[in-house]
């Protein structure tokens, strides 16, 4: 068994902006339930509520240098459920902001201080704690900076594991950050190093000094490789060989499941899908909507260009030609939110928007909907998809990435079919899937069928993290 310190931007249910949060607390759970030694460490963001998540100090302080600026960081101790130890880093010089990243008028723009005094911090906090950990795992850019800020002052013997959620995130800067996050200009080298483009990348420095790196479903890692998926990045990820992998993301059930989900109106199972009805109604009713003649559709997702609303505009007036409605909440990008907001303007009473983030809706929207629209350009994973099936909720996917990794289409594998996918991503595309939407919403046995096998699929994160157990054994020194 490995003891292993994770070093992530986001934790539900401290923060969250996506599925890297639902990841970031799930998967050290589950490596805690198989017996690993696994602790967590993120930012203390002044948005978090300390006193309803049991969060409290430590007493332990440190100052962390970097460049020619100083900070003092304090420590903050809470606990997952099945007891991963999870600590929060306090500076709020950094952290004490309304937003994670950044507001709707860009991202802060001293988000190179921000996450390279994390990294910085994190490792820290391990000597200080004399935590000894067999791995240090990244994820995403923000952590970036732990390999190389380890190789420069190694905290014992630890290996480093990177994980990739998103190539389209590089955490880029000019490159005077190099100097002011304190990085050797050695280690902004183009090739091997974090140069990319004249830029300093936050994930490519991360990709070059780790030990091994993943990423969330195999079928990303394959297509990553290619010019197209590697958004610039595939030549490194290429030179990495067999230290480069994916493993599929799980689900966390106990939080998403319609049996126990304290969320909804109703609660349900595969037995008795009478609830669902009740989440239906409940649903429709919250967004002022009235019976529609066909099936409803939902979308729950960051409004951002990889997601593919656009084509969903493009796609509405057949959608509600055929006599389906839609509700979407999502929160994001202004752009992709007009876009939708003008074609919903078209179908009064049929379409219903939510632009903000609220947990409880997402929920209901899972549950109450009989299709969740997943149509991304690519998808490294995707959560939502996974657990629209344990909701009976059944998935209409581009076949791209995670996507294609979890979705099997009722016409390809008919008597195991568990959502909808069409793999060339165009609207002619989407609005065919649509079509075969609803019509096997009218067959409602096949409809019924589909339903079952969709709720018994079973992504549970325990195989998932026996895999990352294995990956900390080939690493560890
Ligand atoms: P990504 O990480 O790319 O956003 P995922 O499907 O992996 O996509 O995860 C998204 C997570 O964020 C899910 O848990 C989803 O329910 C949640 N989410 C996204 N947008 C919202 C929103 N507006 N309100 C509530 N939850 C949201
Ligand atoms: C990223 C990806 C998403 C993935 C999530 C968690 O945000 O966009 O596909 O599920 O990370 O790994």
């Amino acid at each position: 068994m490995a003891s292993v310190v994770h070093v992530t931007s986001e934790v539900v249910p401290y923060s969250k902006t996506g599925g890297l949060a639902d990841v970031s607390a799930a998967l050290p759970e589950a490596l805690t339930r198989l017996g690993h030694r696994v602790v967590v460490v993120t930012p203390m963001y002044s948005i978090v509520d300390r006193a309803s998540q049991g969060i409290r100090p430590t007493g332990l302080r440190f100052p962390v240098s970097l460049g020619t600026r100083s900070c003092d960081f304090a420590v903050f101790q809470s606990e997952l459920p099945a007891g991963t130890v999870v600590y929060h880093l306090e500076c709020d010089e950094w952290y004490g902001r309304s937003e994670l990243y950044g507001t709707r008028e860009g991202d802060y723009p001293d988000n190179h201080l921000r996450f390279a005094f994390f990294a910085a911090a994190a490792l820290r906090l391990v000597r200080e704690l004399d935590l000894r950990p067999d791995v240090i795992h990244g994820h995403d850019w923000q952590a970036g900076l732990v390999p190389a800020f380890n190789r420069l002052n190694p905290v014992g013997s630890a290996g480093v594991v990177m994980t990739v959620h998103n190539l389209a995130y590089k955490g880029l800067f000019d490159s005077g950050a190099v100097s002011e996050v304190g990085l050797p200009w050695d280690m902004f080298r183009p090739g091997q190093g974090g140069e990319y483009w004249g830029r300093l990348s936050f994930l490519k420095t991360g990709l070059v000094f780790a030990d091994a790196v993943t990423t969330v479903s195999p079928t990303y890692a394959s297509e990553v490789l290619g010019p197209e998926g590697g958004m610039g990045m595939d030549g490194i990820l290429r030179d990495l060989g067999d230290r480069f992998s994916g493993i599929l993301n799980g689900a966390d059930y106990g939080a998403w499941d319609p049996s126990i989900d304290t969320w909804l109106p109703a609660r349900y199972d595969r037995a008795n899908l009478s609830g669902k009805s009740v989440c239906r109604s409940h649903l429709l009713e919250t967004f002022g909507l009235s019976e529609p003649n066909g099936p409803l559709f939902g979308i729950v997702g960051r409004l951002v260009a990889q997601k593919g609303y656009d084509m969903v505009a493009a796609c509405l007036d057949d959608l509600v030609a055929s006599g389906g409605a839609l509700v979407v909440l999502g929160s994001g990008d202004l752009a992709v939110e007009e876009s939708i907001r003008d074609a919903a303007g078209r179908h009064p009473g049929r379409v219903g928007l939510r632009f903000t983030y609220d947990e409880g809706l997402a929920h209901l929207i899972e549950a109450g909907s009989d299709y969740f629209l997943m149509p991304s350009r690519f998808e490294p994973c995707g959560l939502n998809q996974i657990y629209s099936m344990r909701y009976g909720t059944l998935p209409i996917v581009h076949a791209t990435g995670g996507l294609e990794d979890t979705v099997r289409d009722i016409d390809e594998v008919p008597s195991g079919g568990t959502g909808l996918k069409f793999r060339s991503f165009e609207s002619s595309e989407l609005a065919c899937a649509i079509r075969r939407a609803r019509a096997l919403w009218d067959d409602r046995d096949a409809m019924a069928r589909a339903v079952q096998c969709a709720m018994l699929q079973d992504f549970s994160w325990e195989k998932s993290a026996r895999l990352y157990g294995e990956l900390y054994q080939r690493v560890a020194r």
